[in-house]
């Protein structure tokens, strides 16, 4: 018999956009090891007779350090039970998946990566804003706000970031968003670009400011916004505002200046 983990993505956070396979591999493990980026609502799909762990970082805070999680997952699959590490989004992007890969295998563990629905992608379409759009955005590119929990130091290749043509992702940077903007704007990225954070995507609770790279910080410490959240850079935020105005309650636009 194999042993085997199995490195699973929740996606955005509604269970409607979790995969079917990480849906049958929830209802069938024996121990889930989840991070606190995944609701409620996804967990109830875990078998009742199943050990739900929580694991992983909440605002820089480390609730149990990667070495146990990996010691624990190693030990629970080589007694033959059935192991779940589920992750929010998917489970590599920016999810130190591979490197629990890597740990497991020194411990004699394989590991099947399954992918889910990354927030990079989520939250923007969810809040109706398309990452690419012919003659608009012929591509799009994805940072981190932050080079390793707690630091301060902005995570991501702004230079290229600003130079970019096309669309602007930045995960990890809800707590600095003045920073993330000023960071583009200081490299040539023009202040009336059109921005907007997405709050809380897929989540009963998901919220969307708009504005652009020149006012969105003041925008969004405005919103008392809920996280986690993303930001998007581009004329993409645009297209279909008209769309977005009419979803009184869940969205909130703004014209950029
Ligand atoms: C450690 S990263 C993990 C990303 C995850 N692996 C993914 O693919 O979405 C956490 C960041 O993902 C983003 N994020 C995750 N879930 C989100 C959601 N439901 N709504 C908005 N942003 C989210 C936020 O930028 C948050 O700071």
């Amino acid at each position: 018999m194999s042993v085997v983990v199995h490195l699973v993505g929740a996606g955005p956070g509604d269970p409607d956009l979790l995969t079917v396979r990480a849906a049958r591999l929830l209802a069938d493990a024996d121990l889930v090891l989840h991070d606190q980026l995944v609701p409620d609502e996804i967990l109830a799909l875990v078998s009742p007779a199943a050990e739900v762990v929580p694991v992983g970082r909440r605002c820089g805070s480390v609730v149990v350090g990667h070495p146990s999680v990996v010691a624990r997952m190693a030990h629970a699959a080589h007694r033959g039970l059935r192991v779940v590490r589920l992750k929010g989004g998917d489970p590599v992007v920016f999810g130190r998946g591979g490197e629990e890969v890597l740990d497991l295998a020194a411990r004699g563990v394989a590991t099947e990566l399954v992918p889910g629905i990354s927030s990079a992608i989520a939250a923007p379409e969810l809040a109706g804003i398309p990452l690419t759009h012919r003659g608009l955005a012929a591509g799009f590119l994805v940072l981190t706000g932050q080079r390793r929990a707690g630091d301060d130091e902005l995570g991501g290749d702004w230079d290229l970031a600003a130079r970019f043509s096309g669309t602007v992702v930045v995960l990890m940077g809800a707590g600095r968003c003045a920073q993330l903007c000023a960071a583009l704007v200081d490299r040539g990225r023009a202040g009336s670009t059109p921005a907007a954070m997405i709050a809380a995507a897929g989540r009963p609770e998901q919220r969307t400011v708009t504005g652009c790279l020149a006012d969105l910080a003041d925008r969004v410490a405005d919103a008392d916004l809920p996280t986690p959240a993303v930001l998007v850079v581009g004329d993409v935020v645009e297209v279909l505002a008209a769309q977005r105005t009419a979803e009184a309650g869940r969205t909130s636009t703004a014209a950029c200046l």
